[in-house]
């Protein structure tokens, strides 16, 4: 089974984004067939200036990396290095209906929030068929947000193979249903644009300064909780702790006699611990960036050996060769 996903190259990643989509990924590798690559092209609507692109698609390559995901069990590489996806894009979008990239909601957000589209913001959906088309993906897993996304490629999968024969696999999305809502510091749902993220890298001091900022109410330690459940510090500790331990913070929490002074400096230890193997690995990433840029290479050579199957497959059907 080919299980494909894309990687926005965006800034810095935090604890929701491990837990949501970077964990479950790099467990599914364990399945394997997995191609993940970093969606570089999908950056220039947002992105414009190039410096801050090659930043970022090396920093998330590195903090993938770092976290487990191994690129001798998958394929990982960067979308530019395969440049065949921009003339399936064509190929598939002459034969994508303008109706269809209307309804598209991101394109229908941006636009009711003022922003000017432009030919790429209009044609995303249409870049992301293509980058799921050209490798025979059967799999797709991705938030709630892309199931539109999804629905798109196969409405433009089907059409492709009616119009001139069986050419692409038709794939299934695999929406990744909320398992776990990871609380931010505000206790909303963790999100970048509610800025109010725990990092998963980053500096010792500010992290800790910002776990040990998690408002918390007025009750003195000694009074016991018996809503010790909802509280946000226990339910990221679930995320970082060994379950016992954690237990044993939530039942002294209910008891009474737990500040939560204690209580946030003990998630800020485990935390800290949770990550500190993946941080080692990412300081000799960050002090070894050739070593990376040939695992793209690698990584892009190995998903173009796909790609140039099912492009050729593509343009002969369409009559181009
Ligand atoms: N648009 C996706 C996102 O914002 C990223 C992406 C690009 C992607 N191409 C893809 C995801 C192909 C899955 C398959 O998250």
């Amino acid at each position: 089974m080919r299980t494909l996903t894309g990687i926005t190259p965006s800034g810095t990643l935090h604890i929701g984004n491990y837990f949501g989509a970077m964990r479950p990924a790099i467990d599914a590798q364990s399945r394997g067939d997995c191609f993940y690559f970093i969606a570089d092209y999908h950056s220039m609507t947002s992105v414009t200036d190039a410096a801050e692109r090659r930043a970022h698609t090396l920093g998330i390559a590195i903090d993938w990396l770092a976290c487990g995901l191994d690129p001798k069990t998958s394929v990982f590489w960067r979308q530019s290095d395969v440049p065949e996806v921009c003339e399936l894009t064509w190929l598939i979008g002459s034969l994508t209906p303008m109706g269809l990239l209307e309804r598209a909601h991101s394109y229908k957000d941006k636009t009711a929030k003022g922003i000017s589209p432009n030919f790429g913001l209009f044609a995303y959906p249409v870049l992301m068929a293509a980058d799921i088309l050209l490798y025979d993906t059967q799999r797709v897993p991705v938030g709630r947000d892309q199931r539109q996304h999804l629905e798109m490629t196969r409405d433009i999968a089907i059409k492709f193979n009616e119009t001139y024969g069986e050419t692409f696999v038709v794939p299934d999305a695999e929406i990744r249903e909320e398992v776990a809502v990871i609380p931010g510091l505000d206790g909303q749902k963790m999100s970048k644009s509610y800025g109010n993220t725990i990092e998963i890298f980053g500096d010792e001091k500010a992290l800790r300064k910002k776990i040990m900022g998690i408002k918390m109410d007025s009750r003195t330690p000694a009074e016991p909780k018996p809503d010790a459940d909802q509280n946000m510090a226990i339910q990221l500790l679930k995320f970082f702790a060994p379950a016992d331990v954690a237990l044993d913070y939530e039942n002294r929490l209910r008891a009474g006699g737990l500040g939560y002074g204690d209580l946030k400096k003990a998630l800020f230890e485990q935390y800290w611990t949770y990550f500190a193997a993946a941080r080692a690995r990412r300081a000799e990433l960050v002090a070894n960036v050739d070593y990376v840029e040939q695992v793209l290479r690698e990584g892009a050579q190995r998903a173009r050996a796909t790609a140039s199957v099912v492009s050729k497959r593509a343009r002969k059907a369409c009559g181009l060769e």
